[in-house]
């Protein structure tokens, strides 16, 4: 291949993403040979069904009906994975490229979470690039500002909104005073969420997403299966209310930071105050915050998902591979990359919300906060709001209501707040399930 030649792409997959980026070529084919150095050509495409209208001219493009054919076929220099799925036909194909020596980006955050480091290596091996910019909060370029834009950096906790479905969710949820049903199928009728709705809303999409980056801000191998994951179904308007007295919001946060016995990876709805800056982030936008020794804080902010936000990293990544930038999957050879070392969520430190629906009787609120003080377990604030008004006729027993209570603790370890929890429930004074959501204080 040499210098000056054109570059030439191989694309698998041509839904939402890929018939964006054959767009974006079209578009600004001229000005990305000029920034490139290298003009870039679609010379072979692979999709499911080949006589759809994709708005696109697919005529001049040699077609796969295999897109494991196309990553082995020699006409093409760069193969670009836009199938999706942890394994299948994806995996294959991107194997495939790779052991044909040919370099591959690809937007498949599940591929990535799933086999990672392995892919890594053997993309090293073959010395080819593996790029994955659009695999991590879609249009944001947080993968190349982590990987090589920080590089004299030592990042101690990176944290944002990685899932533009459960944003959506809740910043409606939050603004409407609607349940979070009606606020899925919303989700889903606007394209928003993956085919599998649980994938987003039970934070499996989210932490996919942190895990990758977690590889490269802290060098370790990829893990997603050490990570604490805990979805949004359960939150209630009953949560929003009572946030929205204390001063806070609620986000789907994927979390990761070092602590001394590990690295802490966690996905969860989270408290966080109103006035910080990933409080303001509404909708589907997503939203990555990086602290780290010399520049500080970073935060970027910007579209999560949908097909041009996609394509425009998909073409960072073909650019930089189009100009000869060479950089390690995850920042660093990866045999550089350390055996992940996992933090107990047991030992997590923070502060928490409950909710509690406790049977309105004299000495209940005392045993509840007694069970907190049994663990150690400080209380911020405690409050009982209103019950359900009594409806009985005159002279009959009054019956015993749950009334709501929204405990607030200081900073204690999740081992001890969940014991008391446990403890509070087998006491009886309680009606559901508590309520537990963890608080984080952020700028
Ligand atoms: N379904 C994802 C989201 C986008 O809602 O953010 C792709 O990861």
């Amino acid at each position: 291949m040499e210098a000056t030649a054109p570059i030439r792409i191989g694309v698998a997959g041509v839904g939402t993403v890929g018939a964006s980026l054959i767009r974006l070529i079209e578009r600004h084919g001229n000005d990305l040979a000029v920034r490139s150095g290298r003009s870039i050509m679609v010379n072979g495409v692979s999709a499911r069904d080949r006589g759809k209208d994709r708005g696109v001219d697919l005529s001049g493009m040699a077609w796969f009906d295999d897109p494991v054919a196309l990553a082995g076929d020699p006409g093409s220099d760069i193969f670009v994975e836009l199938i999706g799925g942890a394994g299948g036909p994806a995996r294959e194909a991107v194997e495939t490229a790779i052991m044909s020596g040919k370099h591959v980006v690809t937007a498949n955050k599940a591929l990535l979470a799933d086999c990672g480091t392995e892919l890594a290596r053997k993309a090293e091996a073959a010395g080819v690039s593996l790029n994955f910019e659009a695999a991590a909060a879609g249009g944001i370029p947080i993968i190349k500002t982590l990987r090589e834009t920080l590089a004299g950096n030592t990042v101690s906790r990176i944290y944002g909104i990685l899932n533009g479905t459960c944003n959506y969710i809740l910043t409606r949820m939050e603004k409407e005073k609607i349940g979070f049903e009606e606020c899925l199928a919303d989700a889903q009728r606007l394209g928003y969420a993956e085919s599998d709705p649980s994938f987003d809303i039970g934070g499996q999409d989210a932490a996919h997403k942190l895990a990758l980056l977690t590889a490269i801000a802290f060098g370790t191998e990829v893990d997603s299966t050490s990570l604490y994951v805990e979805g949004i179904s359960s939150i209630s308007p009953a949560d929003f209310e009572a946030a929205d007295e204390l001063g806070y919001r609620i986000r789907l946060l994927g979390v990761a930071c070092r602590t001394e016995s590990g690295i802490e990876q966690r996905v969860h709805p989270t408290m966080i105050p109103r006035s910080s800056a990933i409080a303001h982030i509404d909708g589907v936008t997503n939203a990555v915050a990086v602290e780290a020794d010399f520049v500080g804080q970073l935060i970027l902010c910007g579209p999560g998902a949908g097909g041009e936000a996609t394509a425009s990293s998909v073409m960072s990544d073909i650019a930089d591979i189009a100009r000869g930038d060479r950089v390690g999957t995850f920042g660093r050879p990866a045999s550089d990359l350390e055996p992940y070392r996992r933090a107990a969520m047991r030992a997590h430190e923070g502060g928490y919300y409950v909710r509690l629906s406790v049977f309105d009787r004299p000495g209940a609120f005392a045993a509840i906060a007694g069970r907190m003080a049994e663990r150690g377990i400080s209380l911020e604030s405690i409050v009982q709001r209103h019950r359900a008004p009594r409806t009985t006729a005159p002279g009959h027993l009054v019956p015993v209501e749950p009334a709501p209570v929204i405990m607030i603790t200081y900073d204690t370890a999740e081992a001890e707040i969940r014991a008391a929890l446990d403890t509070i429930k087998s006491d009886g004074h309680i009606a559901e399930t508590p309520q537990m959501i963890r608080i984080e204080q952020f700028d």
